[in-house]
């Protein structure tokens, strides 16, 4: 399963299930994953945090299978036996899937759901066939052909399959939309991982950096002026506060004790639900400042930085914090000490071999390091169209190379060639083209040589 599946199933159930008048207000749903074989990941983990009953059914013999099929056109379960049936990444792998998705009619309860997710594009990958591709309509017309009623089937931004995903009901409903549960809606997230475990090895608290991230970042308020400042990870607020343009901070479990003016708004949810937003690019504009702060592993941090790239111009600083891990334990994606960075350090080497267009410069900032990314391109889809693919390897854990742990090539913060750059930015963003990335791009190849804290 890639990465951005999980994504779009919780979307759908976050979207659809939870806000169902007669789903959303039971506490136990019977859900069925058809073709629920776990490879890199699998659907159970979001059901059963939800507290539903999980059974998933597939051809062969498999993690976290627990009913295997003998007949591919048969579901071996008894008629509307589940309250939700799933299924996702599999109708390509059906030869006859309009066999399999009747069978996951006939399983699904009259005030049942039914959800399906399947590439529109992408790599052949052969499950044991890889037969088709899907469009939207495609579900619309299964749906007719079902007098089913399709809640929703669009196709998501994130490649190489480019998921179309579709929530199905045998029924429409005569009440309106709840508002879903609160608990189930958190369940659905990410773990944000705050606390510091009790117990914590001295020897890998080791911190560095010439001045502390929070007193670069007023300065790069200072120098910049943004007009708009978006925050994702705001915790107590002591980044947020800094800003005094109109600011938006997007955090699911603000603990905020720095004093808030009326310029700074807190959004209390996950990024991702975040972007979700239709207005979120009217919430921000015209963004000039991003900090990403939010959930540190890679997988998040990166479509953080893409999603605010997608509301960003030519001129916008992205700073992303945590890009320096002191020690391996301090870069372990399940936190184990207490300054953790988790493995956003992955994201420099990502987008200086994805993204060459942009301008990064790594800075030495306490206690773990910041990546000043210069040059955002609102139209760019590289890191879009490839992200599952890509992500699959980084998302594996590894220890952080000795140039990411000895900070080689990192600026310092108090650098006047910082200062500089900031400047011409905020002087040159509102020309029609932006700034003039290339010669920001010479400015920063030609001052390394001197500039190195640490090599
Ligand atoms: C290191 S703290 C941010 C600190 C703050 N920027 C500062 O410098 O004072 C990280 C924050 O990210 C938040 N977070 C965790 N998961 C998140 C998510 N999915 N989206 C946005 N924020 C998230 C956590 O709740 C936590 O408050």
């Amino acid at each position: 399963m890639h990465h951005s599946s999980t994504k779009n199933i919780r979307r759908c159930l976050k979207r659809h299930l939870l806000t169902d008048p007669v789903l959303g207000r039971q506490d136990d749903l019977r859900v069925l994953d058809v073709g629920g074989a776990d490879y890199n990941g699998s659907y159970r983990p979001l059901i059963e945090r939800l507290g539903y009953t999980y059974t998933s059914a597939d051809i062969s013999e498999g993690n976290s299978v627990d009913v295997v099929m003998t007949d591919p056109d048969r579901l071996p379960f008894d008629d509307a036996s589940f309250d939700l049936v799933i299924c996702g990444q599999t109708f390509e792998h059906s030869p006859r899937f309009w066999v399999l998705f009747a069978e996951m009619v006939r399983v699904c309860h009259d005030d049942g759901m039914i959800i399906v997710a399947a590439p529109s594009a992408g790599p052949v990958h052969r499950f044991p066939v890889d037969c088709y591709r899907f469009l939207p309509d495609s579900f619309e017309s299964i749906a007719d052909d079902h007098g089913l009623v399709l809640l929703e089937a669009w196709t998501s931004s994130v490649g190489p399959f480019f998921d179309v995903v579709a929530a199905f009901m045998r029924h429409s409903r005569t009440e309106a939309c709840i508002e879903p549960d609160p608990d189930r809606w958190r369940a659905l997230d990410d773990t944000a991982q705050n606390e510091a475990p009790a117990d914590v090895d001295p020897a890998q608290e080791t911190m560095l950096g010439v001045e502390p991230a929070l007193d670069f970042l007023t300065r790069v308020h200072r120098t910049l002026v943004p007009r708009g400042y978006l925050e994702i990870g705001v915790w107590k607020g002591f980044s947020l506060v800094k800003a005094k343009c109109p600011a938006v901070g997007v955090d699911p479990y603000p603990q905020v004790t720095a004093k808030l003016r009326d310029n700074h708004r807190v959004m209390p949810m996950t990024a991702e639900d975040f972007f979700e937003m239709e207005d979120v690019p009217a919430l921000v504009e015209p963004l000039d400042l991003v900090y990403v702060d939010g959930l540190h592993v890679v997988e998040h941090a990166l479509m953080d930085f893409m999603n605010a790239e997608r509301v960003s111009h030519r001129g916008t600083v992205i700073i992303i914090d945590d890009v320096y891990p002191n020690h391996p334990a301090q870069a372990s994606r399940e936190r184990i000490t207490r300054a953790w960075t988790g493995d956003v350090w992955k994201i420099t080497m990502i987008l200086a071999v994805a993204r060459p267009d942009l301008v990064l410069v790594p800075i030495d900032t306490f206690p773990t390091g910041s990546l000043m990314v210069l040059g955002a391109d609102p139209t760019s889809t590289v890191l879009w169209d490839t992200y599952d693919a890509m992500i699959a390897g980084e998302m594996e854990p590894r220890d952080p190379d000795d140039m990411t742990l000895h900070r080689s090539g990192a600026i310092s913060p108090t650098d006047r060639l910082l200062d500089r750059l900031l400047r011409t930015i905020r002087e040159q963003r509102d020309q029609p083209e932006g700034p003039d990335i290339e010669s920001l791009r010479t400015l920063v190849q030609g001052s390394r040589p001197r500039r190195l804290v640490r090599s």
